[in-house]
């Protein structure tokens, strides 16, 4: 899997930012999949500027959430929704017709999945996933262990997730399930970018690119995809060996 190296989080931010407009300069009607997260957050900004800069057209690309807190309603800040509303959709300008995110309040998980999987399948599979990578190595909410063979599905969340999860929400917040894409959707879409930031994901960032692949550390399953490219600032590579 090739990895592209960055002086900081700066950097690394605007190059991801200009391939995900590279996308839709080739592709205008893109289907893009993106992570919530601190780790994306300054590089959709980049995007935004871009986008207002260069007049960017998006009303042509179709918008897929890669994951959701089961039980967390879409008002809340801690949300992914809520994230993406507040760092792409609205700043981009996207319609609502063209965003399609897991409900987390649905009364029935399994339903919802298959409208997803359903979504994607009529647009025709996703051109672009950007993903970040959890300090348990989870990719979305693919957390170790998970089954490699599976589109969207829900999941029982890992301790790591449930607490490192607390820093999205402005008060303490039983987190237990999640609804997310799964490996399958990762291994069909067209590229992946998988994109870390900061000393704290060195050593998962050196399992996943160096270890075993295993979904032990999920991220590692991405070294699988032919046209995945790993996107990290100097910190998150700092565990990396020579070879
Ligand atoms: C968010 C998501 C998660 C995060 C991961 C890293 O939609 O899918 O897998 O990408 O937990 O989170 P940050 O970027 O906050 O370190």
């Amino acid at each position: 899997m090739a990895f592209r190296i960055f002086e900081d989080h700066q950097r690394l931010s605007e190059a991801v930012a200009l391939e995900i407009a590279s996308q839709i300069k080739r592709k205008p009607q893109s289907v893009l999949c993106l992570a919530a997260g601190e780790t994306p957050r300054l590089a959709y900004a980049h995007l935004a500027d871009i986008a207002a800069r260069e007049k960017f057209d998006f009303s042509r690309c179709t918008f897929i959430g890669l994951d959701e807190w089961l039980g967390i309603p879409p008002e809340n800040e801690g949300s992914c929704f809520y994230f993406l509303r507040n760092n792409l959709f609205e700043p981009l300008n996207i319609a609502p017709d063209q965003i399609n995110v897991f409900n987390g309040m649905t009364r029935n998980p399994e339903e919802e999945c298959q409208r997803i999987n359903a979504v994607i399948r009529v647009k025709g599979g996703i051109d672009l996933m950007v993903v970040g990578v959890g300090m348990n190595g989870h990719i979305g909410f693919n957390e170790p262990g998970v089954r490699e063979d599976q589109h969207a599905h829900v999941i029982e969340l890992d301790e790591t997730t449930r607490t490192v999860g607390q820093k999205y929400f402005k008060e303490s917040t039983l987190l237990q399930k999640g609804i997310t894409l799964g490996f399958l959707d990762l291994l069909e879409s067209r590229r992946v970018l998988m994109v870390a930031s900061g000393l704290k994901k060195a050593n998962i960032i050196r399992l996943a690119l160096q270890g075993a692949i295993s979904t032990d550390v999920p991220a590692s399953i991405v070294r699988r995809h032919s046209n995945a490219l790993a996107m990290l600032d100097r910190d998150a590579a700092s565990a990396l060996t020579q070879d």
